[in-house]
């Protein structure tokens, strides 16, 4: 007997069925408001519901699979660079030698910021401003310099600001932390790598030339593409729901840095460092562990995903560069505690139960401490690459000719009322 790929659903009421194919892994909601107009699909967080296709990145979260464009993450975190992998998202294909050479040769010559970006609007923070709020707005400030970013239909016009954001990001971040801790700005050096562009950017005082250790370069480039894309996230969903207006490509990336900026998204390796911190010593973890289990309002940051029911692929690796880093710069501290508080968490029901594992953000923050940056850049070291990923949906989507996002509600709250005058309340 075959079995039929598909469902039926009845509505009891008329008695009436319809049946709906299950087509690559889902079905359609068209098919269901046929049998059910005015019935909508209530999902809260979009649990289970896939919002569009994509053929970009692949997660399989209970075998915790991370590829993009079917290359698995561990051969490009491997072999690739960030920008190797910034063009095979947006192209599709991996670069070959020529193709490569005009993309990096692109991208570096677009590092620069015009210099009201920098004077009139990155200094006009106030002194101790979130560099993540600065680069929000940075962000979204762009649109404003490049009058043709609104020709979002001329592929020719949309790539040339893909890759101004792609190069400017490293730039604005640098110098939005170079304002922070009341440093001079540092102009790109073009004659340096993109990873090592942005440590120059980050850390140059007053020698001509700075090149950050090799060994610290290539663990930023390592990190950068374990942090490209991951699929329909909550910042690549806000990326799409504004490019689904058609805004540009700035002030869509700017919607997308907004969300990532969130504790629960890319803030979260921010709340790593922060909870370590204060759990303070080894002896301190089983007690933080219970306190979390009785739920008092903390969770354990860094642990959990909404997809991931496994150990997130991109943890292993950032484990692993982490020893490297410590290399060059001497342990963070803090590992021995982060260390104590996965075994004692993986080996805990709770969490079993829960399937929570560590994800991207649960070591990612102890490198970054570790070389030397601020907590508080830690979700600016986040977007960076990520960009390459949102543009990548961004482009999708107009290639799609995605509907405009408009989810509809359960309506909860008050009937027809009549007005009352303020005497009369
Ligand atoms: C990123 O989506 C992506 O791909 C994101 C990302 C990317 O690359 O873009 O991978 C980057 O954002 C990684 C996640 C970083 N955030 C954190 O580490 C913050 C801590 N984790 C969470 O708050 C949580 O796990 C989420 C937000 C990541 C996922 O939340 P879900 O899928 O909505 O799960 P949930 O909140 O419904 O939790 C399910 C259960 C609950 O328990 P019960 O109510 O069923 O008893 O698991 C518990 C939660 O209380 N739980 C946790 C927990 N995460 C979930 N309990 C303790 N510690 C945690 N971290």
């Amino acid at each position: 007997m075959i079995v039929p790929e598909s469902i039926t659903i009845t509505d009891n009421r008329t008695g009436k069925s319809i049946e709906i194919p299950i087509e690559n892994g889902g079905v359609s909601s068209a098919e269901w408001s046929k049998l059910l107009p005015g019935v909508w699909f209530h999902d809260p967080g979009l649990t289970t519901t896939a919002m569009t296709s994509s053929s970009i990145t692949y997660l399989d979260g209970d075998e915790g699979i991370l590829r993009y464009r079917g290359y698995p993450i561990e051969q490009l975190a491997e072999g690739s660079t960030y920008l190797e992998v910034a063009y095979l998202l947006l192209k599709g294909e991996l670069p070959n030698q020529t193709q490569y050479a005009d993309w990096v040769r692109d991208v570096t010559h677009h590092t620069f910021i015009h210099e009201n970006v920098r004077k009139r609007f990155l200094e006009g923070f106030h002194y101790d401003a979130h560099p993540m709020g600065m680069l929000v707005s940075a962000v979204a400030a762009l649109s404003t310099f490049y009058a043709d970013a609104k020709q979002i239909f001329d592929p020719e016009i949309r790539e040339k600001q893909i890759v101004r954001l792609i190069a400017k990001m490293p730039t604005l971040a640098a110098a939005a932390h170079r304002f922070s801790v009341g440093m001079p700005f540092v102009y790109p050096d073009n004659e340096l790598s993109f990873p090592a562009n942005f440590l120059s950017m980050m850390w140059k005082i007053a020698e001509p030339h700075f090149e950050a250790d090799p060994a610290l370069v290539h663990a930023i480039d390592v990190l950068f593409i374990l942090h490209a894309d991951h699929e329909q996230n909550c910042s690549t969903t806000a990326m799409r729901t504004a490019g689904s207006a058609h805004s540009d490509p700035y002030s869509s990336t700017a919607a997308a840095c907004a969300a990532l900026y969130g504790p629960r998204h890319g803030g979260a390796n921010e709340a790593v460092v922060k909870m370590l911190n204060e759990i303070g010593s080894i002896e301190n973890v089983e007690p933080f562990i219970k306190s979390v289990k009785e739920g008092h309002g903390q969770r354990l940051q860094g642990f959990g995903h909404r997809v991931y029911k496994n150990y997130d692929p991109r943890a292993r690796i950032i484990k692993k560069v982490a020893y490297d880093v410590f290399e060059v710069t001497g342990k963070n501290p803090l590992l021995d505690i982060a260390l104590k508080l996965e075994e004692v968490a993986l080996s805990d029901d709770y969490f079993i139960s829960r399937k929570l594992y560590p994800n991207v953000d649960f070591y990612s923050g102890l490198i970054y401490q570790a070389m030397g940056f601020p907590i508080e850049m830690f979700p600016v070291l986040f977007a960076i690459p990520r960009v390459s990923g949102w543009l990548a949906h961004y482009v999708e989507l107009l290639d799609q000719d995605s509907k405009i996002v408009r989810p509809r509600q359960i309506f909860t709250g008050q009937g027809e009322r009549k007005y009352l005058p303020m005497d009369q309340r």
